[in-house]
């Protein structure tokens, strides 16, 4: 039997996603390759939760536009390798577990030690939390302790240590990823909801403030992204559904916009925006990447059957 949650968050119609260009002119147009400028040249940027999924994309991205970047994550093999495939001028990997705030500053302070600056600071690494439980009566605070340490206090410390070192410059800007379970009640278990939202709540807080030092602050929300994150949640919560069935019901029951799906490259592109010159006024904006999704919804739960 489906879940509340899970039910909810399905209730979007199901369908096939129609191609928007048949050619490859969409991969020509809209291709980061064939982007030529590189829009973060000679930026340093500390990325968290920077050896997965939403982060790894990230990374590569502010590669490909010529930042150089410390991966910031506790997948310590997977993170060197990464950094090496990336080339030791463009990336270096240290260990960085986002609840130790000793380690949130050393990654801060790496940056500056190897490159002389700090630029970027996208504080990135979340996690899901155990699945929604049947009723708020169920809720089990140990985890919603270790979602909000993951997802939200460790972000006021990037926050923190961020600033360190970029309001004494009087420059610099700093990215937390909040969710599009932070704008609709209940989208997602209730931790994971609490914590997302206290991410946009800090980054309007933080920002006004900053704006004061040069210091840019913003968020991005990500609708459903089929990343370990999202899948291992799903898989919980249906756990008779095929790695094929997850991964369309996030890419196409989830979502409202027709004729594309949300791709980790999506939120990445929205981060090198927000990073570069180009957003050199924007501060205190939550970036929804939602393709539509929070914008409104269903007036009628159940339509009547002569509708
Ligand atoms: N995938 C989605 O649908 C989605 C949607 C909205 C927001 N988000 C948010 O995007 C961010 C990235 O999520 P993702 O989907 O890429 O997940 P992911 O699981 O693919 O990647 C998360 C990364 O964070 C790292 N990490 C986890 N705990 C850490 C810790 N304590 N210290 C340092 N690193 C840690 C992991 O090792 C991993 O590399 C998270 O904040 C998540 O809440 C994801």
């Amino acid at each position: 039997m489906m879940s509340v949650a899970a039910n909810k968050i399905l209730r979007g119609r199901s369908r096939g996603v129609r191609p928007m260009f048949s050619s490859g002119l969409a991969d020509r147009l809209f291709s980061s390759s064939a982007s030529s400028s590189k829009r973060l040249e000679g930026k340093v940027a500390v990325i968290t939760g920077a050896v997965g999924g939403i982060g790894e994309a990230t990374a590569k991205e502010f590669v490909r536009n010529g930042a150089k970047v410390i991966l910031a994550d506790i997948q310590d093999d997977l993170g060197r390798a990464m950094a090496a495939e990336l080339g030791a001028d463009a990336a270096s990997y240290t260990h960085c577990d986002v609840t130790v705030e000793a380690d949130v500053a050393a990654a801060v302070d790496l940056a500056v030690a190897r490159h002389g600056r700090l630029d970027v600071v996208y504080s990135n690494a979340g996690i899901a939390g155990a699945a929604a439980p049947p009723t708020l009566s169920a809720l089990d605070l140990d985890d919603y302790d270790r979602v909000m340490a993951v997802n939200a206090r460790s972000m006021v410390a990037c926050l923190k240590h961020a600033a360190r070192v970029m309001s004494p410059r009087r420059a610099g800007c700093i990215l937390c990823t909040a969710s599009s379970t932070a704008l609709i009640g209940d989208l997602a278990a209730p931790a994971y909801c609490i914590s997302k939202a206290a991410v946009v709540g800090m980054v309007r807080t933080v920002a006004r403030q900053l704006a004061r030092d040069g210091v840019r602050v913003n968020a991005i929300s990500p609708h459903a992204v089929p990343t370990a994150l999202v899948t291992r949640v799903i898989s919980e919560t249906f756990p008779a559904a095929t790695a094929e069935e997850v991964r369309r019901m996030v890419t196409r029951d989830m979502q409202e916009l027709e004729g594309a799906s949300l791709e980790v490259e999506d939120v990445a592109r929205a981060a090198v925006f927000l990073a570069s010159d180009e957003a050199k006024f924007v501060t205190g904006h939550n970036l929804v990447v939602d393709g539509g999704f929070t914008v409104g919804k269903d007036l009628l739960r159940n339509p009547p059957s002569f509708a």
